[in-house]
């Protein structure tokens, strides 16, 4: 199911094995990206509520409650092993595919979500290479919803883009993105994160 994923490169289990290493400082990263995932959606909605399709506040609001509950979950995962949430928290991954939003109209709504797309398609494919090595079977359970979920919202968002856009000029505007994504994701330093470079991501 991985390899179904249209992203330009895979990450090898043995980055799985290594962030695994340090559960907690990893469940930390997490949360921060659930938190984050839920803002966006809800500065989404405000943003343009309800001017580009039907819907909008709705789908933006769900996306957002179902961020709320995986930050719920990460956060329980991370009390059970005596660790708490950190004030701050630094994503250059996150940073450097929001510098590739155009400003203005059309072009920034799709972008804004191409963008959204991507974070959550690398996520699910992050998840379901954790929820195959983890040995733990609260997390394993946990990565596999997650999976699912994740793969879920990646589908929704890449939706909207096309329909706003239209249909081939967000597939170029997306293939772009996959491409630059790659290239991001490959020039992250290693460590427990779930964006981090695993140093052997294979170009697909
Ligand atoms: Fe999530
Ligand atoms: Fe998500």
């Amino acid at each position: 199911m991985l390899d179904e994923l249209p992203l330009r490169s895979r990450t090898p289990a043995a980055w799985a094995r290594s962030v695994l290493q340090d559960p907690v400082a990893l469940l930390i990263d997490h949360a921060f990206l659930e938190k984050k995932a839920a803002n966006n959606a809800m500065d989404m909605m405000t943003r343009w509520p309800g001017e580009w399709v039907q819907g909008w506040v709705e789908t933006m609001t769900s996306v957002a409650r179902d961020e709320a509950a995986h930050l719920a979950q990460v956060s329980k995962a991370l009390a059970r092993r005596g660790g708490r949430l950190a004030r701050v928290h630094k994503n250059p991954y996150a940073n450097a595919l929001r510098a590739l939003v155009r400003k203005g109209e059309a072009g920034e709504v799709v972008d804004r979500l191409l963008v959204s797309a991507l974070i959550e398609l690398r996520s699910c494919e992050r998840f379901g290479v954790l929820a195959a090595e983890a040995e733990d079977e609260e997390l394993r359970s946990f990565y596999r919803a997650l999976f699912r979920s994740e793969m879920s919202h990646y589908q929704v968002f890449l939706k909207l883009a096309r329909k706003i856009a239209g249909r081939p000029a967000a597939e170029a505007r997306w293939a772009q993105m996959l491409e630059a994504e790659a290239r991001i994701l490959a020039e992250q330093p290693p460590g427990p994160r779930i964006h981090s470079g695993s140093g052997g991501q294979q170009r697909v």
